[in-house]
């Protein structure tokens, strides 16, 4: 059967990648086949994540000047299909975005448009969401486009705030709840979507 070559593009814990290795080992990601994980981060545990799962991996310093490039130039060396960003803490250029209209996919942790675009990030998100005292909150995932968190909208699932909330127990909802059911789901969404779209132009 036909699949997608999936890259995943992380940074940190890599608890979004986690998810989609289990979707993908439960054949739930039937569409498409996670083939390399690029982190810009040498530390990340995302990359102990698609070593023990057997998955290609690399680090791809944001230190060097043609961290893009070098991104690049793997992407196609693997003949990469779809990105997922999962937790990459980097916004690209809009020059690398346009090279790949509706195949990359952001996952962020809130629900758009309220608290998203420059600066929001990891756990300031959590902590503007409790400062305005909105009672829910949640994930979406999206296209990536040339503006930050900007792209369409392809999924999203709302997640209830509680009174004694920090950003750390908000975070831990958010991924629990709607991360990591929400981006397996849409992963597969979009792969199963750009099989049928290549067919229908074959
Ligand atoms: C998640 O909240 C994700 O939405 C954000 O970074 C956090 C960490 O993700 N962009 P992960 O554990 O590295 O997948």
């Amino acid at each position: 059967m036909a699949q997608q070559k999936i890259a995943v593009l992380v940074s940190g814990g890599g608890t979004n990648l986690g998810a989609l290795i289990m979707a993908e080992q439960a054949g739930k990601l039937k569409s498409g086949k996670l083939s390399l994980v690029l982190s810009s981060s040498p530390t990340a545990y995302a990359l102990e994540r698609a070593k023990i799962a057997g998955i290609k991996h690399a680090v791809v310093s944001r230190k060097e000047p043609d961290f893009e490039a070098q991104i690049l130039a793997l992407l196609e060396e693997n003949k990469i299909d779809i990105i997922v960003l999962a937790g990459f803490m980097y916004v690209l250029s809009a020059d690398f975005v346009g090279r790949f209209p509706k195949r990359i996919i952001n996952i962020h942790p809130s629900l758009i448009p309220s608290f998203c675009g420059d600066g929001f990030y990891g756990l300031r998100v959590h902590d503007a969401v409790l400062k305005a005292g909105v009672k829910v909150t949640g994930a979406t995932v999206h296209f990536v486009n040339e503006i930050t968190d900007g792209g369409e909208i392809i999924d999203q699932k709302a997640v209830r705030v509680c009174g004694k909330d920090t950003p750390e127990t908000l975070q831990k909802r958010v991924m629990v709840q709607a991360e990591q059911v929400l981006l397996p789901r849409a992963v597969e969404k979009v792969c199963a979507m750009q099989l049928k779209s290549q067919s229908k132009q074959a």
